[in-house]
């Protein structure tokens, strides 16, 4: 309720709260739109004539945000045309003075129920278009069925989850998804890239900073767990982070409250974690590189994507998906042969390596129709020979000796791409599709070294 007459206010309070409502009282316009931010209000009451910013002024401001409650005006000297005026620009009704309680008492819950109303109605279109949240991912196997239905499970709950999978598996996709079906989906999803800055950058970019807390801070910046109030943090290559941040990361998201950078307040969230890696998280924490308490507090669900590799009867829907995205109208189509050779690559670089060949492929395409000829070498494997020689490793027990291991697939695949980019990494790890950092881990764990 906003009434410059402080004696007024007083009364109408006393009487409302007496009536059963739960009331605020502002002294004029401005104070009002303040109460506004802070809480959820059905019906607001106004003045029309108040310093500052007058009824009909914060009428107009408060059907500028989103959700506005029902306003109703109470005015002391109503002309018919302030009224009408209130009424076109979306006022529930008016009352002018002297009015009785009970009249009053009646509108606002008249008003309240009507915002209630409005608000169930808005709240079911939004589950409605919420069940069509997910529909650009694409798959058919199993797997990705069950991570789908893991999805849905924990969506509406804050859990935090964490999602694990090889780079390029569709981490971030899943993660956007379970966003937008969870309570918060009117939130903001906020994304931070765990690997992207150095420490003191990241605490910053994570916590914000207050005006001269270094160098440089010229006035207050906010941080990404303050922006993802109400909403989600994504904590993408979360297991990068340096281990002092991790601290400070664990005792925000357990107490939901944290220091900016040189605060002397703490700051109050709510906020959902959502946390993505593809390292291995029981190397990571048995190596000491990453806090297990830290791990324990975002791992309170997690999904694993399966390669692309080990889902191979995506490939296919995922091919057309693609294509479709990349030429909306006019989508290219592709050879059965070259589908052929698609179907049977092992793919390090996961789906993201196969939208990136199928991005080459439709530049090079004549005719709209993508063949063997418009797909990379490695890929398509010379006919009737396999796309590598291999020898050498034993075949394990059950496996035949023609079925190369996964893993030597994907070291012969790396060699392959560093072979034709003469071993020039950030083309290479654009070939396959992976990010700098994982064909650097790659090559590590392979002990893949330029041969003299
Ligand atoms: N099931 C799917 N359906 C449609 N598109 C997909 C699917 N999975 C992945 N993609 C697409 O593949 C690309 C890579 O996905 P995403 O960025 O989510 O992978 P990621 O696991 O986060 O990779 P990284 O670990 O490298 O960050 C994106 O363009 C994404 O839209
Ligand atoms: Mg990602």
């Amino acid at each position: 309720m906003a009434e410059d007459e402080a004696n007024l206010r007083l009364v109408l309070q006393k009487e409302l709260e007496r009536a059963g409502h739960d009331v605020r009282v502002a002294a004029d316009g401005e104070a009002a739109l303040k109460l506004l931010e802070e809480s959820n209000v059905d019906v607001l009451l106004t003045d029309i004539s108040m310093p500052r910013m007058d009824g009909m002024e914060l009428l107009r401001r408060v059907h500028q945000r989103p959700n506005p409650p029902e306003v109703v005006m109470l005015t002391g000297h109503a002309t018919v045309e302030t009224a009408i005026e209130a009424m076109k620009l979306g006022a529930y009704d008016y009352l002018s003075k002297p009015y009785h309680i009970t009249e009053l008492d009646a509108l606002v819950k008249q008003a309240a129920e009507k915002r209630r109303l409005r608000v169930d109605n808005q709240r079911l279109r939004a589950q409605i278009e919420r069940k069509n949240a997910a529909p650009e991912i694409t798959f058919v196997s199993e797997a990705m069925r069950d991570v789908m239905h893991l999805v849905e499970r924990v969506a509406p709950s804050d859990t935090s989850v964490l999602i694990t999978g090889e780079s390029g598996t569709g981490k971030e996709l899943i993660a956007h998804a379970i966003h937008r079906l969870s309570r918060r989906c009117e939130g903001s999803f906020v994304d931070l890239n765990c690997a992207a800055f150095q420490e003191t950058l990241l605490e910053s970019e994570l916590f914000g900073y207050e005006a001269g807390a270094f160098s440089g801070a010229k006035s207050r910046k906010l941080g990404l767990f303050e922006l993802a109030d109400g909403g989600t943090l994504f904590l993408d290559e979360v297991t990068e982070l340096p281990a002092p941040l991790q601290s400070k990361l664990l005792r925000a998201i357990e107490t939901q409250t944290f220091y900016r950078v040189g605060a002397v307040r703490k700051v109050q969230v709510n906020v959902r974690i959502i946390a993505a890696t593809n390292r291995d998280i029981n190397q990571v924490t048995g190596d000491g590189s990453f806090r297990s308490d830290l791990l324990y507090r975002i791992n309170g669900f997690q999904i694993n994507l399966l390669p692309l590799r080990e889902r191979p009867e995506d490939i296919e829907p995922l091919t057309h998906r693609l294509l479709g995205d990349l030429a909306s109208h006019n989508s290219p189509e592709i050879a059965a042969d070259a589908m052929d050779a698609l179907r049977s690559y092992s793919w390090p670089g996961n789906v993201r390596q196969l939208r990136n060949v199928l991005e080459r492929a439709v530049l090079l395409s004549n005719d709209n129709r993508i063949t063997r000829a418009e797909l990379p070498p490695e890929i398509v494997a010379p006919a009737g020979a396999p796309a590598f020689a291999y020898a050498g490793v034993a075949a394990a027990p059950g496996q035949s000796a023609t079925t190369p291991p996964l893993r030597e697939v994907e070291r012969q695949q790396i060699l392959a791409a560093l072979e034709q980019t003469n071993w020039h990494r950030g083309k290479t790890a654009e070939i396959l599709g992976i990010s700098p950092s994982t064909l650097y881990r790659r090559l590590r764990d392979y002990n893949l070294t330029r041969r003299a």
